[in-house]
C-alpha cells in the first residue's frame, strides 16, 4: 500500500513561473543602483530563491539563514530558534529576506527584529506565498506571490516533515487541509 497523502495542484509550473518573473521585475526596479543582500530562509525557501535570483541581473550577494520553530508538524510552536545564522555584516546594507511562506507571522517578526536590530540600510520583505487567514502578528510582505486558503501546501520547496520539497508544483495536501 503507498502512504503518500493525496495532492491536489494549488499552483501550477506556469503560474509559479509567471508570478516569479514578476517579482523579479518588481524587485529589478526596486534596486536599480544598489547592490543588496538576499537572505533566504531555510530551508523552505531555496527552490523560490534560485529560481528568482536567476532572473535578476544586478549586483547582489546571497545568504542563508536557518530557523527552527521547535516542531516538526503543521504547527508553528511560536518558539523559534536560530540553527544557523547570518556569515555577512549587515549593517548599512540593502537587505531583502526571501522566505516561503508566512502563516501565523511569529517566524517572520522573530527574524524580522533580529536583523532590524543590526541596523542595516533598508529591510524589505519577499515571499512567495502568504496565508493571512492565521496571522497573529502584523507583517508587511514588500513583494507577494500569492496569497493561498487556510490549507497546509506542500512543493516547490515547501515541506509537511522534511518530505515533498522537490515537488515541482505547489500542492494542498488533503487529508488534513483544515488547520485548528
Ligand atoms: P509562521 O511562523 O506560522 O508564519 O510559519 C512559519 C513556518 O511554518 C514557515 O516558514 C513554514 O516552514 C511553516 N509553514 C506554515 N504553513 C505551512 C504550509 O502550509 N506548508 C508548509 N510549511 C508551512
Ligand atoms: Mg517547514
Amino acid at each position: 500500500m503507498n502512504s503518500r497523502p493525496e495532492l491536489h495542484t494549488l499552483l501550477r509550473r506556469d503560474e509559479i513561473e509567471t508570478t516569479v518573473k514578476r517579482l523579479a521585475a518588481e524587485i529589478s526596479e526596486d534596486y536599480q543602483g544598489k547592490s543588496p543582500l538576499l537572505i533566504g530562509i531555510l530551508k523552505g525557501s531555496f527552490v523560490f530563491m534560485a529560481d528568482l535570483v536567476l532572473l535578476l541581473d544586478f549586483p547582489l550577494e546571497v545568504e542563508f539563514i536557518r530557523l527552527s520553530s521547535y516542531s516538526r508538524s503543521r504547527q508553528s510552536s511560536g518558539r523559534i530558534k536560530m540553527v544557523q545564522g547570518l556569515c555577512s555584516e549587515i549593517r548599512g546594507r540593502d537587505v531583502l529576506v526571501i522566505e516561503d511562506i508566512v502563516d501565523t507571522g511569529l517566524t517572520t517578526s522573530f527574524l524580522l527584529d533580529y536583523l532590524r536590530r543590526k541596523e542595516p540600510a533598508s529591510l524589505k520583505l519577499c515571499s512567495l506565498t502568504d496565508k493571512p487567514s492565521r496571522r497573529g502578528v502584523p507583517i508587511t510582505i514588500d513583494y507577494l506571490g500569492f496569497t493561498v486558503p487556510n490549507k497546509f501546501i506542500v512543493g516547490y520547496g515547501l515541506d509537511l516533515d522534511e518530505k515533498f520539497r522537490n515537488l515541482p508544483e505547489i500542492y494542498v495536501l488533503e487529508d488534513k487541509c483544515q488547520i485548528k
